[in-house]
């Protein structure tokens, strides 16, 4: 089945040319217009915010053709989940995803599903929908969502299952048609793609190269946004300060967060950040720009440098500390997360303990933990690993006590406190309950009344919890 279509391919995917991106503009076929007239659309996303991205587009794509939303997968005509590759758990979770929409199919024949995203720029995945999941109608990559009308069109037409997965993309498609899911917050893509190929990731292959949107693009993306009412923005990329070193000036993440804060929106975060391309300049952009918010997720994986160079993370321990004892000293108050993988490839009880210590050492306000997870295709795959899941299960439970511990502290000097709130909505359990970030992306869930989602307001917090906090708004 799998062998009539034409496949990704991680080994083409791993290529990186030097030219510079192609810059292209989004449109469709006026023969599509009006396509989904009275038909229902539903999107399923997994992942991290670049998906969340990209589910909006496809979002706004389905409206554009004049599908409408719903929140009831049942009334829906088509269905597109936008899959996660990261780690296995998320990839089987998308299979028991699909393997559950089968019902749908045989209830409702006409409709059409959908699936993009991370795993479908592999080939094994993509092997597998075609030859067990008969159900789906669509598959697409991660560069192909700009195709996502002639898709539907085709099917519609010729009642075949679609495939179109790009395993290169040098391109930047603009002006795709976007709808939000949010009216108080937005995420904002400063770059695609990601050249570091750290030995356990699968996202170079996923996304492709790092390619730098302009900023002129950037910048009218943020003009309307503030336009349109929005509060607070969040600068997307995978490696987020490596922006612009792709382009032929010498325009960077420093520079533009300076462009960026001169709109005057109202709360910046920009993420993910990685400690390789980080400089003094950023730190000076962050520091003198009051709207830049003060947080920064510096995701430091482990705190051995055996480890770190097997990870092929470019920084030794030694590195990492350096430039966190930097920030803290220069960016005083500002939070602080990481992300950490326990079980890396011959992980040894030293290597892990050098991790404690590095959390000790930055006493993170948070940190996102994971057990190492095999991901074909990617060098660590190959590396020999004779620890047992027992142990590094055990090292996981070990370190998030840890990090619990540090989440706390740093969350006690709220006690007490007034804080800023910007209202993300009302609890789904409590009425009068709200919940909402503060600067410090400190999640506060508070009670007060007639409280808007966007809406800044001023919290006095009375409890403290390790990973969040409660309050009450004060006029
Ligand atoms: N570009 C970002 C984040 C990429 S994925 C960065 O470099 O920080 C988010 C996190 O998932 C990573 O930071 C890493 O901690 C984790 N991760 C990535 N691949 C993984 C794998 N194979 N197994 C376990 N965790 C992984
Ligand atoms: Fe993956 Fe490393 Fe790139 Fe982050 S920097 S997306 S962890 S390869
Ligand atoms: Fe997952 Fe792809 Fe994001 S693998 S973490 S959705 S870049």
């Amino acid at each position: 089945m799998a062998k009539d279509y034409l496949l990704p391919d991680l080994n083409d995917a791993r290529k990186r040319d030097k030219e510079l991106s192609q810059k292209v503009h989004f449109s469709f076929d006026s023969e599509y217009e009006g396509m989904g007239k009275g038909l229902y659309y539903y999107i399923i996303t997994h992942g991290c915010q670049a998906n969340q991205r990209d589910s909006e587009t496809m979002a706004g794509i389905l409206d554009a053709l004049g599908y409408a939303a719903t929140e009831d997968e049942k009334k829906a005509d088509v269905i597109l989940i936008n899959t996660c590759a990261v780690r296995q758990g998320a990839e089987e979770k998308v299979f028991g995803e699909i393997g559950a929409l089968k019902r749908l199919k045989t209830s409702n024949p006409d409709l059409i599903i959908g699936i993009g995203g991370c795993m479908c720029q592999e080939e094994e995945t993509v092997r597998t929908l075609l030859d067990k999941y008969h159900q789906v109608d669509i598959i697409f990559g991660t560069h192909n969502i700009s195709s996502l009308p002639k898709m539907l069109h085709d099917v519609y037409t010729t009642r075949q299952r679609k495939v179109e997965v790009f395993s290169k993309m040098g391109d930047i498609v603009e002006d795709m048609p976007v709808t939000r899911f949010m009216s108080h917050k937005a995420w904002v893509n400063i770059m695609y793609g990601c050249d570091k190929f750290c030995t356990y990731c699968i996202v170079p292959y996923t996304r492709g190269k790092e390619r730098s949107r302009y900023k002129e693009d950037i910048l009218l993306e943020v003009n309307q946004l503030i336009d349109q009412g929005y509060k607070e923005i969040c600068l997307l990329g995978q490696n987020v300060n490596a922006y612009g070193k792709d382009l032929s000036n010498d325009y960077g993440f420093a520079d533009l967060l300076n462009d960026v804060s001169a709109t005057g929106i109202e709360r910046i975060r920009f993420m993910t950040s990685h400690p390789w391309d980080f400089n003094d300049r950023m730190i000076e952009a962050i520091r003198n720009n009051r709207n830049i918010m003060p947080y920064i997720h510096l995701p430091i994986q482990s705190g051995s440098s055996k480890i770190l160079k097997k990870m092929n993370r470019r920084y030794s321990k030694d590195d990492y500390f350096a430039l966190f004892d930097k920030l803290k000293q220069e960016l005083p108050g500002y939070a602080f997360t990481t992300d950490i993988i326990v079980g890396f490839p011959d992980e040894t009880d030293e290597d892990f303990k050098d991790t404690l210590d590095a959390v000790d050492h930055c006493q993170y306000d948070n940190a996102y933990t994971f057990i190492y997870s095999k991901r074909k295709g990617t060098p660590a795959a190959e590396f020999p690993d004779a620890t047992p899941m027992e142990v590094k299960e055990a090292r996981l439970q070990e370190l998030n006590k840890k990090v619990a511990y540090y989440a706390n502290m740093n969350n006690q000097k709220f006690a007490d406190q007034i804080v800023e709130v910007l209202v993300d909505g009302i609890s789904k359990r409590n009425s009068n309950t709200y919940s909402g970030y503060t600067p410090e992306n400190k999640l506060v869930n508070f009670t007060g009344t007639d409280i808007r989602t966007g809406q800044i307001v001023k919290v006095k917090i009375t409890e403290v919890l390790s990973f969040s906090l409660n309050g009450i708004a004060v006029k």
